[in-house]
């Protein structure tokens, strides 16, 4: 199916009239919303009809129960949110081999599938749409949790030091290169967690591909160092998103399955090179044939960067032509700008709907925000 067929500004109409006969989806106000950019429905495709372009953006909570699946609390967490156009969970992981935080559940075993359960049960119940969010952390996994060592294109460390664990400080660790033999296994714990989520009651999952984790590990030519069949060329270094995507396509089919992306690196010590943007360009125009939902910009500020003219939204806008999520430091008013603008077709917010569950219907009312302060995430409401 081609994605322009689906471009959302062309399906808005068909989006309001599917709507309109959906009853599962709340009115929260009569008023007209300050921010009513971010009040228009959207089809995405597949019978996913978003009634509004606020998105949850992923936020890692670590409160994973103690086999790794997710807490108690999160149903609730989720039900809170559900009046978003999109929920994406926290950074679920494909393998506990992967683990490099604290307490980050996972969808790696049948175990993870119930909980996920009561999660997506109660957001449907409240007539919302959640994805999940697939993680492997290539080189920033730690052996503290991973009980191996960490694994990645090639032997490149990270060195800045990344967390905490029981009052203990951990650095991260030399990974060891991926043998070419082991990645079909790599490549199929991401379509056995995508099987999971829709055995969990999913709408889709996300692929984490952003943020300096294996996915962009294998893209850049900072951590991509291989001569082999996955690196050592533009192609060699697009492979592995690649079949991460189609494994996932498989298991889900057309328009429920996101990409998230960092075509500047952010996080971490990942670094840009010349070269990088050719390859995220390569990847984007090999995506434009795939069904996918969407592609999501990873970046903690959306900023304009020279090295990618312009800002990370910028750069994927241009070569994306699909549905893209904006993300980055956004407020309701750039959200309001760059909606109206078109520079992208959704928005999702991460610290501000930590910080304010409630976030939609104040957007709607133009209520004001609570402001969101690192304190906050030790709040789980
Ligand atoms: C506490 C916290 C946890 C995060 N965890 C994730 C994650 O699990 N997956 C991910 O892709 N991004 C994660 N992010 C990044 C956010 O999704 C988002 O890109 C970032 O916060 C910028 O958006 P914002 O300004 O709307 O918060 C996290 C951010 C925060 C603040």
């Amino acid at each position: 199916m081609n994605v322009r067929a689906q471009h959302p500004h062309r399906s808005i109409k068909a989006a309001e009239s599917q709507l309109s006969a959906c009853c599962t989806i709340s009115r929260m106000s009569a008023q007209p919303s300050p921010y009513a950019a971010l009040f228009h429905p959207l089809d995405l495709g597949s019978g996913l009809v978003l009634p509004n372009r606020v998105v949850l953006a992923p936020c890692t909570r670590n409160r994973a129960t103690a086999d790794l699946g997710p807490s108690e609390g999160a149903a609730d967490y989720y039900a809170a949110r559900a009046e978003a156009g999109l929920l994406i969970t926290e950074a679920v992981l494909v393998t506990r081999q992967a683990q490099g935080y604290l307490d980050t559940p996972g969808l790696f075993a049948d175990s993870h599938v119930p909980g996920w359960a009561r999660v997506c049960d109660a957001v449907h119940a409240r007539g919302g749409r959640i994805f999940a969010q697939l993680w492997h952390t290539g080189r920033i996994a730690h052996s503290h949790w991973a009980r191996v060592q960490p694994v990645a294109p090639s032997a490149v460390l990270d060195p800045i030091l990344r967390r905490q664990a029981g009052g203990v400080e951990l650095y991260n660790e030399m990974p060891r290169a991926l043998e070419a033999s082991e990645m079909a296994g790599v490549i199929d714990l991401f379509a056995q967690a995508a099987s999971r989520a829709r055995a969990a009651g999913f709408d889709g999952v996300e692929i984490h591909g952003a943020n300096g984790y294996l996915i962009e590990q294998f893209l850049r030519q900072h951590t991509n160092r291989r001569d082999d069949a996955w690196g050592g060329s533009l192609q060699g270094r697009l492979r592995f998103a690649l079949a991460v995507v189609q494994a996932c396509l498989n298991e889900w089919g057309p328009h429920r399955v996101g990409l998230r992306l960092s075509p500047f690196p952010d996080f971490g010590e990942m670094r840009w090179t010349a070269g990088d943007n050719e390859t995220y360009i390569a990847l984007l125009q090999a995506l434009s044939s795939l069904p996918l939902a969407y592609v999501h910009t990873g970046i903690t500020q959306d900023l304009p960067r020279a090295e990618i003219d312009g800002t990370p939204s910028q750069f994927l806008r241009r070569h994306w032509p699909g549905v893209l999520i904006g993300n980055g430091g956004h407020n309701p008013q750039t959200g309001q700008a760059h909606l109206s603008a078109r520079d992208f077709d959704l928005i999702s917010f991460g610290r501000l709907f930590i910080a304010n569950p409630d976030l939609v219907a104040r957007l709607q009312q133009g209520q004001p925000l609570r402001d969101y302060h690192h304190d906050l995430v030790k709040e789980f409401r």
